[in-house]
């Protein structure tokens, strides 16, 4: 036993330093939309990761009482709610990540496109607002569509002259959280280990899950893997069907967005071999942005990964997928160029 204690004895100053709140850097996280939907199961999660230090959680309306709620919770973060054009701008200030699940959800028989008038408007106030108060914010962007207002932000902050195209992304780990959950289900195999590549974009055909990468390796048929590949590509719309007009996915949104976040901030932190999947600015297609695993590091975007093998269904799929994305792009920069 005073083996035991003098083991204890050494290993306490140890592990005091390793989980001491001062070796975490300060990190301060932004929530646009933090009253939404999403925003408020994404703000509780946010309020839960010990990487951050300050949590600024802003929407038009209702976030005096998310962040009062959120604030009693006994985690490190420091919460405060802003409300309001004027109060954008405190929101912002200092920030290392904004989160933007602001705009509207869909409705059952809508696409995701049907939201860019009303979302472009509104991703492209908020974006303006961080060119000015935090130009070196990582953005991670979740108001759909999100294979438009990605460009959008590009164009916003090329204007202002603060684009930095390592620090924005689309967040497309939702995708990914769908496409682990449905193939662990049907290759009947552990879902904590799961992981599946999803490239492309987010929308329908836009979302490529590369099954054929797909680990541990399971001897699917190829009617299982189009089953699949399917069933991912409209994830979204079946959580919008069985919500039957109540909106669209929020808490496994809220989920993946915390997932996303915690990878943005643990390479800001310098924790090495941080990989998801985000839809960014990339060069590994003929198309300007375009989603594919990620290498995040202290200044964001450290590689875009290339796509990897694929499988001639997988290789169909990416040709199919890009007139799509291509004129979705497109809209986006031509609404930020003329408004
Ligand atoms: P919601 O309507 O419940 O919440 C949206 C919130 O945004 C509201 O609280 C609203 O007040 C706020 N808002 C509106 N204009 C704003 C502005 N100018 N500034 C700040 N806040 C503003 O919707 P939701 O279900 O939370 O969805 C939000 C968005 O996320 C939608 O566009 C939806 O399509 C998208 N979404 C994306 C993904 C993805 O995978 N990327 C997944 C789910 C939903
Ligand atoms: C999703 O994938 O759940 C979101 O993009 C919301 C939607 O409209 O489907």
């Amino acid at each position: 036993s005073s083996l035991l204690r003098s083991v204890k004895t050494l290993a306490r100053p140890t592990t005091a330093r390793a989980y001491s709140v001062d070796s975490v850097p300060s990190r301060k996280v932004t929530v646009l939309g933090a009253a939404g939907g999403i925003g408020q199961p994404l703000s509780l999660l946010m309020k839960l990761n010990p990487l951050v230090s300050q949590l600024a959680l802003y929407d038009i309306g209702g976030t005096p009482g998310v962040a009062a709620d959120v604030s009693h919770i006994n985690s490190r973060s420091e919460v405060a709610g802003y409300m309001g054009d004027d109060q954008l701008g405190q929101a912002l200030e200092g920030s290392d990540v904004v989160i933007i699940p602001a705009g509207v959800p869909r409705k059952p028989g809508m696409t995701r496109d049907d939201l860019f008038n009303i979302n472009a408007g509104i991703v492209k106030s908020l974006c303006t607002a961080i060119a000015k108060y935090c130009p070196h914010a990582i953005v991670n962007m979740i108001s759909n569509p999100v294979n438009s207002t990605v460009p959008i932000a590009a164009e916003v902050f090329k204007k202002a002259g603060i684009y930095d195209e390592k620090k924005l992304f689309g967040v497309t780990t939702l995708d990914v959280v769908r496409a682990k959950t449905f193939y662990a289900g049907k290759a009947n195999v552990n879902v904590a280990e799961v992981n599946v590549p999803v490239v492309g974009g987010h929308a329908g055909v836009t979302i490529l899950p590369l099954f054929s990468q797909a680990t541990p390796k399971a001897n699917l048929s190829q009617d299982d893997i189009q089953a699949l590949t399917k069933r991912t590509q409209d994830g979204g719309t079946e959580v919008v069907e069985a919500k039957a007009g109540k909106g669209s996915a929020t808490l496994s949104m809220a989920y993946a967005g915390a997932i996303f976040a915690d990878a943005c901030l643990k390479g800001l932190n310098g924790v090495p071999d941080v990989v998801e999947c985000s839809y960014v600015q990339s060069t590994i297609t003929e198309l300007p942005f375009f989603a594919s695993k990620v290498r995040l590091g202290k200044n964001g975007v450290e590689e875009v990964l290339g796509l990897g093998p694929l499988s001639d269904y997988e290789k169909e799929g990416l040709e199919k997928l890009k007139p799509e994305l291509k004129s979705s792009i497109e809209k986006g920069i031509e609404f930020a160029k003329k408004n």
